[in-house]
């Protein structure tokens, strides 16, 4: 199985900047299964940028509804159709920043897969948690309360929080460790678990060297095409 290696562009870069990322992305021509999530409104851009190559197109968040009244929000059905495959749900600057439950994300994730979208569900603890060694806990209930009922086309993203944009990495066997404890947690074998957090080209051989470790989600270093290309090309 080809690795998962997926961009989260977060809240950066103008329109044209993502156009040329983009299309900078596509011509790496990793053999990895690569997917962009930008910012809503550069969705199209991007969406032009990758025909006719092999990467895909993802968003970074998408309503629990299908359509209402929900001021600012954008409903997997509208990603759908625009040409998304795959939708980031419960990522931590959601949870933490927007306060985003358990119970909101498994509905996003029921969302996104009622349209035809693959759902990435986030999970990840804090520090603190790691530090008081009830990050295993914290990780279990976190897959549990989050994954959809009767499905199992989605794939978690193991981010531990102190590792997002910090610099920090967890090690690759601390990695190793929680994939393996996530896989043991599913309900279902054969759902890829990917990790995020400060991945950068240095990193990623011996992650992705990991036979629990199916992919990764990179935030900064997917902003510098050549960076990500190397990323992705180091999938074994
Ligand atoms: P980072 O972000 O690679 O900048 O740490 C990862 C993420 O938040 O998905």
């Amino acid at each position: 199985m080809p690795k998962l290696i997926v961009a989260n562009w977060k809240m950066n870069g103008t329109l044209s900047e993502a156009s040329t990322r983009a299309a900078a992305i596509a011509a790496g021509r990793a053999a990895a299964k690569v997917v962009i999530c930008p910012p809503f409104p550069h969705i199209s851009a991007v969406s032009a940028a990758l025909k006719d190559s092999m990467v895909s197109l993802g968003a970074q968040d998408c309503s629990p509804e299908e359509k209402g009244a929900f001021t600012g929000d954008t409903s997997a059905v509208m990603l759908a159709e625009m040409g998304c495959q795959w939708v980031l749900v419960g990522h931590s600057e959601r949870r933490q920043g927007k306060g985003e439950t358990n119970a909101q994300i498994k509905a996003k994730a029921e969302a996104a897969i009622k349209a035809g979208i693959t759902p990435i569900i986030c999970v990840g603890e804090l520090l603190a948690d790691r530090e008081s060694k009830t990050y295993a806990e914290v990780i279990k209930t976190q897959v549990l309360e989050s994954i959809p009922t009767d499905s199992s086309n989605y794939v978690i993203a193991y981010e531990p929080v102190w590792a997002i944009g910090t610099g920090l990495t967890a090690s690759a066997a601390d990695v190793a460790e929680v994939h393996a404890l996530i896989k043991a947690t599913l309900p279902k074998q054969g759902i890829d678990v990917i990790y995020g957090g400060s991945v950068k080209p240095n990193n990623a051989p011996e992650l992705l060297a990991q036979k629990d470790i199916d992919g990764l989600l990179v935030g900064g270093a997917s902003l510098v095409p050549a960076d990500f290309v190397a990323i992705a090309k180091s999938a074994p």
